[in-house]
C-alpha cells in the first residue's frame, strides 16, 4: 500500500539552530523522507542558519552525516540523498546579535513571493530575540509562519512572555507551536476512532467509563541532555505538553469539524477543567520519582544523580499523577498519567477502561468477567486492542477469556510509519493549524501545572528513588491502587 501525498506550495523554510541535535536527529531526516516521497516540490528551499562559518558544501556535508545516522539504511538511496542534499544552502549567522542579518535577506530575496518558513529549532531564549530581528531586518513577508518548540516557558509567566515576543511580529494563526506528539499516527488515529466511528462516542462518557490510563514510559535516561533536563523534571518536560494534550484528546467534546480553532477550542475547555491539584491534595494526586543505578535497555545504568554529577538534585524523572475533570461528562472519572526515564520499556498508549458489566448471567465455572478496554498503543507498535471477554473455544462448559480484538498498523496497513515531524512540517507549508497549539492552550496548562509545581516546592519531600528499570516507586503503584484499580499490563488477561 503506498501512502497518499499532497502536494503544497513551492516554499523556502529557514531552520534556525541548522546544525544543532533537533535539525540532525529530527527535521533533516524528516525532509529527506518527504522529498524522497515526492512531496517537496521543485524549487523549495531549505537554508540552514546558525552560528558556525560553514559554506553550503559543508552544510550539506553535515546534512549527510545526519542522515547516515538517523535514517535507516534501506531508505536512503544515494540519487534521492544528492537530489535532498541539492536543496540544502547555508547561512552563517549568529541570532543573539542585531548585525550580519542582511546575509539572510540575500539569499531569501529572490523567494519574496513564496511561503516562508523560519523554524527555531534553536534554545527557547532566543524565540523572542530571533523573532524580533526577523521584523526588524524586514524578513517576515505575509506569507512567513514562525515555528517554535518546547519548551515555551518553565510556568505561567515566562510562557506569556514568549508568546508576547513571538506575537509582536507574527500573529497567532501564523504562529505553530509543535508538540511533535499531535503528529504522531495514532494520536490522529484517536480522533479518527472517536469521530468517524458510531461505536465509541455514546460510551464515551462517566456513565460507561470507570478511568483512563495515560503511560509514556521510556528506556531512556538523560544522556546529554541533562543540563537542560534538571531544570525542568518531568512535569515539565512531559506532562505539561505532551501528555495533557494526550488527555485533552480523549476528554474533549466532540468539535464541531476538524478546523484548528473549533479543535483547540474543544482542547481548551479541558486544559481549564483539570480540577487543581494543590498542597491540600497534592500529596494523595502526585508522585515523584528519581531513578537511581539499575539495568535498563539491557545493561547496568547510573543514577540520575551520578549522571548528572550533582548529589542534591531535587528533579523528578518519574511522576505519576491521578487528574479529574469537571465536566458532566467526565464526573468522577480519574484520568491515571504516569511518565518516566529509565523504565522497564518504551511505551506509551492510552488505555481507557470500561465499567464492569451489571450483572453476571454465568456460574462460577465460567471464571472472572474483566471489563472491556480500549488500548491506543502509539509506540512502539503502533495499533489499537479492544479486550472483550469471549468464550474459550472448544466443549467442555462456558469458560471465559479476556482476549484482545487486535488492529496493528504496521502489519493492517504495511507501509512505513511516518515520524511526527514529517507530517508537522509539511502541516505548516500548508497553512494548517489543527495539530499545532494556540497560545491559550500552552497558557491553560501552566496554569494547571504551576500549582502543583508550587505544592511540590512547600514539602520538603524529595522524590522518591526508583531503581532504573522500574515502573518507578511504589507509591505509583498505590496511587492507582488506593482506588481499587491497578495499571494496565499489555498481557494481563
Ligand atoms: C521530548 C522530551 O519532548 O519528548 C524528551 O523533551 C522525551 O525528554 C521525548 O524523551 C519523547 O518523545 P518520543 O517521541 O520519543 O516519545
Amino acid at each position: 500500500m503506498t501512502t497518499r501525498i499532497i502536494p503544497v506550495e513551492v516554499f523556502d523554510l529557514v531552520v534556525f539552530g541548522a546544525t544543532g541535535d533537533l535539525a540532525q536527529r529530527k527535521l533533516l531526516p524528516a525532509l529527506y523522507h518527504r522529498d524522497q516521497a515526492g512531496q517537496i516540490p521543485q524549487g523549495a528551499r531549505i537554508i540552514g542558519v546558525s552560528r558556525r562559518g560553514l559554506s553550503d558544501a559543508d552544510y550539506q556535508a553535515v546534512a549527510w552525516q545526519a542522515l547516515e545516522e538517523y535514517v535507516p539504511e534501506k531508505e536512503r538511496k544515494p540519487a534521492e540523498v544528492d537530489a535532498f542534499l541539492k536543496r540544502l544552502s547555508y547561512v552563517p549567522l549568529d541570532a543573539t546579535q542585531d548585525k550580519g542579518w542582511e546575509g539572510l535577506a540575500k539569499v531569501l530575496k529572490p523567494g519574496e513571493d513564496r511561503i516562508r518558513v523560519f523554524y527555531l529549532a534553536t534554545s527557547p531564549d532566543l524565540f523572542g530575540p530571533i523573532c524580533e530581528r526577523l521584523g526588524k531586518n524586514g524578513l517576515v513577508t505575509a506569507k512567513s509562519r514562525v515555528v517554535v518548540e518546547k519548551p515555551i516557558g518553565r510556568d505561567l509567566e515566562s510562557a506569556r512572555a514568549v508568546n508576547d515576543a513571538v506575537g509582536k511580529v507574527f500573529p497567532e494563526n501564523r504562529i505553530y507551536r509543535i508538540d511533535h506528539y499531535l503528529g504522531k499516527e495514532t494520536v490522529q488515529n484517536l480522533m479518527a476512532l472517536r469521530f468517524a466511528n458510531a461505536l465509541f462516542e455514546p460510551l464515551w462518557n462517566a456513565s460507561h467509563i470507570d478511568h483512563v490510563q495515560i503511560t509514556v514510559a521510556e528506556t531512556l535516561g538523560v544522556e546529554s541532555r541533562a543540563g537542560y533536563y534538571d531544570t525542568a523534571g518531568a512535569l515539565r518536560d512531559m506532562v505539561q505538553n505532551h501528555m495533557l494534550q494526550l488527555l485533552c484528546l480523549v476528554a474533549m467534546e466532540p468539535p464541531t469539524s476538524i478546523e484548528a480553532d473549533a479543535v483547540r477550542d474543544e482542547k481548551l475547555k479541558v486544559l481549564k477543567s483539570l480540577q487543581p491539584i494543590v498542597a491540600h491534595n497534592g500529596a494523595n494526586m502526585t508522585v515523584r520519582g528519581q531513578y537511581r543505578a539499575g539495568a535498563s535497555a539491557g545493561g547496568a545504568v547510573p543514577g540520575y544523580l551520578d549522571e548528572l554529577g550533582s548529589p542534591s538534585s531535587k528533579t523528578e524523572t518519574f511522576v505519576a499523577l491521578k487528574v479529574e475533570i469537571g465536566s458532566w461528562r467526565w464526573n468522577s472519572v480519574p484520568f491515571y498519567l504516569r511518565t518516566g526515564k529509565r523504565l522497564p520499556e518504551r511505551v506509551s498508549e492510552i488505555v481507557v477502561t470500561f465499567k464492569p458489566i451489571p450483572h453476571s448471567v454465568f456460574d462460577d465455572g465460567a471464571g472472572p468477567i474483566d471489563t472491556n478496554r480500549l488500548v491506543i498503543r502509539l509506540q512502539p507498535d503502533e495499533g489499537v486492542k479492544l479486550w472483550l471477554m469471549i468464550k474459550d473455544p472448544g466443549p467442555g462448559g462456558m469458560r471465559l477469556q479476556h482476549v484482545p480484538l487486535d488492529m496493528s498498523f504496521a502489519e493492517a496497513f504495511g507501509v512505513r510509519n511516518p515520524d511526527a515531524y514529517e507530517r508537522l512540517i509539511l502541516d505548516v507549508v500548508r497553512g494548517n493549524q489543527t495539530l499545532f497549539m494556540r497560545r491559550d492552550e500552552v497558557e491553560a496548562a501552566w496554569n494547571w501545572i504551576g500549582p502543583i509545581l508550587d505544592a511540590w516546592a512547600a514539602t520538603a519531600d524529595l522524590p522518591k528513588p526508583y531503581t532504573a528499570g522500574t515502573w518507578g516507586p511504589a507509591a505509583a503503584v498505590a496511587l492507582i491502587e488506593r482506588d481499587g484499580r491497578t495499571w494496565h499490563e499489555d498481557d494481563a488477561s
